[in-house]
């Protein structure tokens, strides 16, 4: 079955039919599900889906671009719940330059990934991280901090398989989601070919990027067959050889899934 490692079930888009949705996971095949908090409130409304749905488990952190919401409150708080059974990293945390560019905010973002990553070391909690036009700065910061010695994942990996190989050899895992499927994604099917299946993870990041052929409608982990179908494809091997080996690979990330 499916290992879903990076969705978003409180976006208000899923209000209409989240209940009917989450209850139809099991039955398509989706074994388990990562729901990842982006903001205070995300995190708060995580642990209460992780409360309501046995497959579902919470990564709890803030995403960079959410990062005025945080401060030390907010970062106790965030570290209160590391303990509760069903959080099992910490995430999404990273680097976003895309919308901010200015460098008092990219400072602002660096300070907070790093401290968000000390809280994983702490924990002893896997990370999720976000990096979106912040190539160089994420793996300097990562690698800076020992990457090694705090597990992660980059979450929908947008750099070239040169820098994926930079996290494959620090042990981290490269999240692969509905992009893979687009003809212009060139760049991430030359890593999907070219990373060891060992290392990556299926996510959907919904309900945005949805595979082809959904492409441009709400996404949900239940599309997940498309991606696992295109990595196959690109890799020459089976749809199942992809989705079992990715499952693995996910529950030797998060640990505390059971
Ligand atoms: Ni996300």
């Amino acid at each position: 079955m499916i290992f879903e490692s990076h969705a978003h079930y409180d976006d208000r888009r899923f209000n209409p039919d989240r209940e009917e949705l989450l209850s139809s996971m099991q039955e398509h095949g989706i074994e388990t599900v990562i729901n990842v908090g982006s903001d205070l409130d995300g995190v708060k409304k995580t642990l209460e889906l992780a409360g309501q749905y046995e497959f579902v488990y919470g990564a709890i952190g803030i995403h960079p671009s959410e990062i005025s919401g945080l401060d030390e409150e907010v970062y106790e708080w965030l570290r209160a719940q590391c303990s509760h059974p069903k959080v099992v990293a910490i995430g999404e945390i990273g680097l976003d330059y895309y919308w901010d560019k200015e460098d008092e905010v990219k400072r602002s973002q660096r300070y907070w990934f790093c401290r968000q990553m000390e809280l994983a070391r702490e924990q002893g909690l896997p990370v999720i991280i976000h990096s979106r036009d912040a190539a160089e700065d994420t793996l300097k910061l990562v690698q800076g901090i020992h990457g090694e010695e705090i597990p992660g994942v980059v979450h929908c990996f947008s750099y070239s398989p040169e820098q994926a190989e930079e996290y494959v050899k620090m042990g981290y895992y490269i999240g692969i989601g509905g992009v893979i499927t687009f003809k212009n994604a060139r760049k991430l099917k030359e890593t999907a070919a070219a990373i060891p299946l060992s290392h990556i993870l299926l996510e959907t990041d919904c309900p945005y990027l949805s595979p082809e052929p959904e492409r441009g409608k709400r996404n949900s982990s239940l599309n997940l067959v498309y991606v696992a179908e295109e990595i196959a494809r690109l890799r020459g091997i089976s749809y199942e050889e992809v989705v079992d080996a990715t499952r693995e690979n996910a529950r030797r990330l998060f640990r505390k899934v059971k």
